[in-house]
Order: C-alpha cells, then structure tokens, then sequence
C-alpha cells in the first residue's frame, strides 16, 4: 500500500501549551498509516518531544552549521538530537528570503546535520518571476547541487519542492506544474548519484487539493504550513490513501 509522509511547519506559531493540546488531540484522533512529522518552532521542541514520545517524527525548523558555541540566537542541531528529533529543515525560502541564507550556508548545514546522523529536508523552489521567465529548472539545479555538495550518496534524500509564489497565498500549483518540476527534480537527484529520494510538495496545501496531488506518483508526501496548524485540517491532510 502506497504511504506519504505527511510533514506540519509550523513556522513561528503556537507557544509550548497549544503545542502540547494539539499534539495531544492529533495523536487521539489520527488513525492514518502515513509518516507524520512536525516541525515545531524552537522552544517548543522540547513540548513536541514530551507528547509525541517517540509516537511521531519531529525536527527544527533550521540549525546551525557548528555544534555549538557563540552563535546568539542560533538552534544546535545536537540538541535537537538529544531531545530526540529527527529532522532538520533546511532552506525554507523564508530562511533564504528574510534571514540570507544562501545556497552555501544550507550546504554547510546540510553536511552538519546529516554528520550527527539527523535527517536534513531541504526546500527549493522557485518565484514567481523565476517561472515566469523560464528560470524554474536552472534555479532549482543550482539550489539541488549546491545544497546537496556534501549528501552521502547511501543515504534518504529528503527534498522539499515550495514554489515561493505558492507559499501562504493560496496559489496552490497546478497538477501538472507539480508534476513537471518533481520530475524533473527527481530525474536530477538520480543524476547526481542518489538513489534513495522523498520529495514532499509544499505551498497552499489544503485538505481540499491534498487528495488530487497525493494520487501524482512523484509526490511522496506534503509540507504543509498554514493547514497544519488546525487539527481538524491536519489530519484530514495525514490520512491521504486511508480507505474510509
Ligand atoms: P503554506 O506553507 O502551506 O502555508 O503555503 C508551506 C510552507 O511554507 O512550508
């Protein structure tokens, strides 16, 4: 039976309480046979690792290419492993955008995340002008190959396709825009030696189009941002291919 991973960014929203109600409520309610996995802001991680105890995979939203050390402000992806995450994200366009992170600094991550034996997900993905001018493949095979210099070959590639225009705005991608481009992305990650890839689909997912892009055989699983923060619309998104 074919299974997604199903993977919540919950950007900078809820404190530790409404962490642990939702966490809660989720894993009463989720009957689904999906890989579920939260990405909680940084002090909540903590919270998250409490209630999930082990039921649900969870990771930080970014970490630091240095274990640790004078870096204000920065997450240590070792203490994300401590408390017993499992993922890193790595790349999100509003890290690029908003805090400059370029396509070396997520290289650096990447290599330092992977090292402590956590799995890196990396975003990638495009703008509106990007797209518009045809620039969408040369984008992403800059952001691919710059990103994963340092990936182990044996390893999972976890990737995430966010075209940036449809991040938060309710632009969903078209089916055969997402169909496309994870071709495309899959077909180059093979190139560049990886055998092993999940790529999730990002931006505007809804329990409304979940269904329609889940059935593309490229896409292994979503990130979903603003529908992941409600329950009720998360779990609709989780339970993709249950048979009711
Ligand atoms: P969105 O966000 O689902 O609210 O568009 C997705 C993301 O930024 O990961």
């Amino acid at each position: 039976m074919r299974t997604w991973l199903i993977a919540g960014n919950w950007k900078m929203h809820k404190n530790p309480r409404e962490t642990r109600e939702f966490l809660n409520s989720f894993c009463d309610l989720y009957k689904g046979s999906n890989e579920i996995l939260f990405f909680p802001s940084a002090p909540c991680l903590e919270a998250c690792a409490e209630v999930l105890s082990g039921r649900h995979a969870f990771g930080s939203q970014n970490s630091s290419e240095y274990a640790s050390g004078a870096y204000t402000g920065e997450v240590s992806a070792q203490v994300v492993k401590d408390l017993g995450g499992k993922f890193v994200l790595l790349g999100h366009s509003e890290r690029r955008q908003y805090f400059g992170e370029t396509d070396e600094k997520v290289a650096a991550k990447f290599r330092f995340v992977q090292g402590l034996g956590l799995d890196p997900m990396i975003c990638v993905g495009e703008s509106l002008a990007q797209r518009e001018e045809n620039q969408t493949e040369s984008v992403l095979r800059q952001q691919i190959e710059s990103g994963l210099r340092f990936a182990d070959k044996t390893r999972v590639v976890y990737m995430a396709y966010e075209p940036v225009w449809a991040i938060g705005t309710g632009k969903v991608a078209n089916l055969s825009q997402v169909s496309e481009t994870h071709e495309f992305i899959l077909g180059l990650v093979k190139q560049l030696g990886f055998t092993s890839v999940k790529l999730l689909y990002g931006g505007s997912v809804k329990p409304e189009n979940a269904g329609d892009l889940s059935r593309l055989e490229s896409v292994h699983g979503f990130l979903v941002g603003g529908a992941s923060l409600e329950v009720k619309s998360f779990i609709s998104i989780a339970q993709i291919g249950k048979v009711l």
